[in-house]
């Protein structure tokens, strides 16, 4: 018999995630049937889209949602090998014996690479990155990419491949360090601290007078209609995530409206759900292991420690406290 932990949505957020919303549980797993494996947590993601997710599909009491790398344990399944590694998307469980092959997917063969590159990089932020900026924005050489967001998992993929495509990137994050880093480590080629930025609006028009061609917006609210107001005529905006408006109450998701810009540029906004791309994955996923033994690409990850930190490695989505990925080391 195995003592599973999980972490379960005591109360439903309400503005900023606070202890008390999230309770860990212990839970005692079945012996395994035919067809089920026992998995244990090695890597545990967390990521901006649990907090939204949350309010619209779970109750009080349900698991929080979540993928972690996992290694199986036990198996009485052909598919799942003793000792594999697997992409489960089981939620936020240090243990789970499941027989529902859909949840689970082998790791893809990255060589030396950390298997929580499969959360990050190599994983669904990656994948976001690489066909939210390619399939909707469609960069081409010599254009202006705008992404904020820029520091994290999604946003420093998007400005090194819009880099890679011949662009010129306009990024924003939200520190020192961050900004440092795609400056100088990721040859962007503005890149602003929001925080420290009177009118975003006005700091894009100076590193881009002529307009923006690509936007990709991890931000939403105050920084999607600054971005809006400095597209060229037909520019694409890819709507990829819109954090700042996650905790936000009712009256706080009012306007400013950017219909009218809009409208007269002849803008082609397209929102997304990464996984609409599953069965292309496998091959982006090749090509950026590719990118990053070739040194064209560079990630980082900010790795808590323990399973137990869960909660305060997802409340740091909130205030900055990552740096590239997120994820938890069980
Ligand atoms: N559409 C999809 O399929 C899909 C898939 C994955 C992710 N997403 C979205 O993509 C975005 C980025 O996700 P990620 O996994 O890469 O997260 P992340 O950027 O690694 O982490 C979140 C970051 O957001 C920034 N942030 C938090 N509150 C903010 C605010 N009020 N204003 C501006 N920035 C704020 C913080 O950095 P700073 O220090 O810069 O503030 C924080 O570190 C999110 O909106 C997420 O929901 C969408």
């Amino acid at each position: 018999m195995v003592q599973a932990k999980k972490w379960i949505l005591a109360h439903h957020f309400d503005g900023q995630p606070k202890d008390s919303d999230l309770q860990l549980v212990e839970e005692t797993l079945p012996d395994l049937k035919d067809g089920d494996v026992l998995i244990e947590a090695v890597f545990l993601s967390v990521d901006p889209y649990m907090r939204p997710y949350s309010a619209r599909s779970l109750k009080e009491g349900d698991t929080m949602i979540g993928s972690q790398v996992a290694q199986v344990k036990e198996s009485r399944n052909a598919n799942f090998p003793k000792d594999s590694y697997v992409v489960a998307n089981v939620g936020w469980r240090s243990h789970t014996v499941t027989s529902d092959e859909s949840l689970l997917r082998p790791v893809p063969p990255f060589g030396k690479l950390p298997l929580s590159y499969a959360l990050g990089i190599l994983g669904m932020p990656g994948m976001t990155a690489y066909f939210g900026l390619l399939e909707i924005c469609h960069p081409k050489e010599g254009e202006v990419v705008l992404v904020n967001g820029a520091g994290g998992a999604v946003g420093s993929l998007v400005g090194q491949i819009a880099k890679l495509k011949g662009c010129k990137v306009i990024a924003f994050a939200g520190t020192e360090e961050k900004c440092r880093w795609l400056r100088e480590d990721l040859k962007l080629d503005v890149v602003y601290n929001y925080k420290k930025v009177a009118d975003q609006e006005k700091a894009i028009r100076e590193a881009a007078p002529d307009g923006v061609d690509c936007f990709f917006d991890n931000v939403g609210g105050e920084a999607f209609t600054a971005g809006i107001h400095n597209m060229k005529t037909f520019g694409r905006v890819s709507l990829c995530g819109a954090i700042s408006t996650y905790n936000a109450k009712g009256e706080e998701l009012r306007g400013p409206y950017a219909n009218g810009i809009i409208i007269s540029r002849q803008l082609k906004l397209e929102g997304f759900i990464v996984l609409r791309w599953l069965p292309k994955w496998g091959d982006a996923i090749k090509e950026t292991i590719g990118w990053i033994q070739q040194g064209k690409v560079q990630t980082k990850e900010t790795v808590t420690e323990g399973f137990e930190n869960m909660r305060a490695a997802f409340y740091g989505l909130f205030t900055g406290d990552n740096i590239g990925k997120a994820v938890v080391k069980a």
